[in-house]
């Protein structure tokens, strides 16, 4: 018999696998516990909280879906803390989830508001829209969420809707296996400083694909990274000639791991590319070359304000952790560059790291903006160019 256990998150009480009898000798839940909860993503669900919470006061949201559900956990935070009495649907082909899932939403006191519904979430996204399209679709899978986007797409309100992607199998997105990549998610992944960046990226350009290929746009609208995982908020639409437009936002990414000088190549300028610049003379000619992926932007910097002020009221109901991301994530969202890992910068300069507020300190009094990036403790995010970070970096480690 299943070994259950009662947790606490945000504001719901909820019954789940025990994650320490199941992980004890893995040290991390996986996929064939009997009922998958993993608390080290709560921050996934926590900034989901915020994001529908945001999404909802400007948006028209009657009926959700959560097509990987587990123990139920995400959709019941949503009725519980999200203001609205939208209705949520949710799926999975395991039926001992299924089961826990229906004890929590009644323990919840959420019959009324909640369905639970045993199948795959690939059928069921388009049947169970039939009737009435999703006006949100939470895609939380293990590994890759490319599999469900398809049926997504199909079953989202075609006037407006938004969809939250987790992508978890890193090693294929961030360069490991770059084969994987390109045929899970149409792009060439590599091993770069702003690694978690292309991985985000690559998952956004395959969301764009799938979008595109049903006369669907797309915006993504809050990015994440974190925990070796990825995931992207977009608000999608149907109409070709916005989705004709995203086109402009797909390229490619030249990086020279010798200076760190990158770039990107729009596709549809791909003729008209001009040559690459290194930083440093000497450097091979030979450059890496990753995508196509989005080039477009990953954050919409009045959205992540508006949900940064949406914290304020579930202060009580997030982890601290949330708040610190969140807090980064809106102070960065500005900014289009990729993050800088100073200190693999300064690997591949053999240069000691500098302190990360002198190298803040100097960008901004040469009138750059420059502030820490949610990505990585070690990356900051700036709109000047890498060389110029390379220039700054110089002197302050020559004034020591
Ligand atoms: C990562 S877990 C979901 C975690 C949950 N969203 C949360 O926030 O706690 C993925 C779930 O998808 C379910 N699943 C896997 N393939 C599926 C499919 N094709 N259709 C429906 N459910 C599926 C698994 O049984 C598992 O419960
Ligand atoms: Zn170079």
């Amino acid at each position: 018999m299943t070994v259950l256990k009662e947790y606490q998150e945000g504001k719901t009480t909820f019954l789940s696998a025990d994650v320490d009898h199941y992980s004890s000798k893995k040290g991390q839940p996986t996929s064939d516990m009997p009922v998958f909860y993993n608390p080290r993503m709560r921050i996934n669900r926590d900034l989901s909280v915020l994001v529908l919470d945001t999404y909802c006061k400007t948006n028209q949201v009657d009926l959700i879906c959560e097509p990987l559900t587990g123990s139920g956990i995400r959709s019941l935070r949503y009725l519980n803390e999200v203001k609205g009495d939208f209705h949520s649907v949710m799926f999975d082909t395991n039926s001992e989830a299924v089961e826990i899932a229906e004890r929590n939403v009644a323990s919840n006191g959420f019959d009324e508001r909640a369905q639970v519904i045993l199948g795959d979430a690939r059928i069921l996204l388009l049947t169970e829209s039939r009737g009435k399209r999703f006006d949100f679709i939470d895609i939380d899978p293990f590994g890759n969420p490319n599999p469900f986007l398809n049926a997504a797409i199909q079953g989202i309100n075609p006037r407006r809707g938004l969809i939250g992607i987790t992508a978890t199998d890193m090693p294929a997105l961030c360069g490991v296996y770059p084969r994987v990549a390109l045929r899970k998610y149409g792009g060439i992944s590599i091993r770069a400083p702003f690694v978690h960046e292309l991985a985000l990226r690559l998952v956004i350009g395959s969301a764009f694909s799938v979008a595109g290929m049903n006369d669907f746009s797309i915006s993504p609208i809050l990015s994440l990274s974190t925990d070796h995982y990825i995931r992207v908020w977009i608000e999608t639409k149907a109409s070709k000639s916005e989705g004709n437009q995203d086109s402009e936002r797909i390229g490619l990414v030249r990086y020279c791991r010798h200076c760190m000088a990158w770039d990107v190549i729009p596709l549809l300028a791909l003729k008209r590319a001009s040559e690459f610049r290194h930083i440093r003379s000497g450097c091979p000619d030979k450059v890496e070359v990753a995508g196509p992926m989005w080039i477009g932007s990953i954050q919409d910097p009045e959205f992540v304000t508006q949900t940064a002020e949406t914290m304020e009221e579930h202060k009580n109901s997030i982890s601290r952790r949330t708040k610190l991301m969140l807090n980064l994530i809106t102070q960065e969202s500005s900014i289009q560059e990729f993050y800088l890992d100073i200190h693999q910068m300064c690997d591949i300069y053999s240069w000691p790291p500098p302190k990360q507020d002198d190298v803040i300190k100097s960008l901004e009094e040469r009138g750059y903006k420059c502030v820490r990036s949610h990505f990585k403790p070690t990356a900051i995010r700036t709109n000047a160019t890498v060389k110029e970070v390379v220039k700054v970096i110089k002197s302050i480690l020559g004034e020591r």
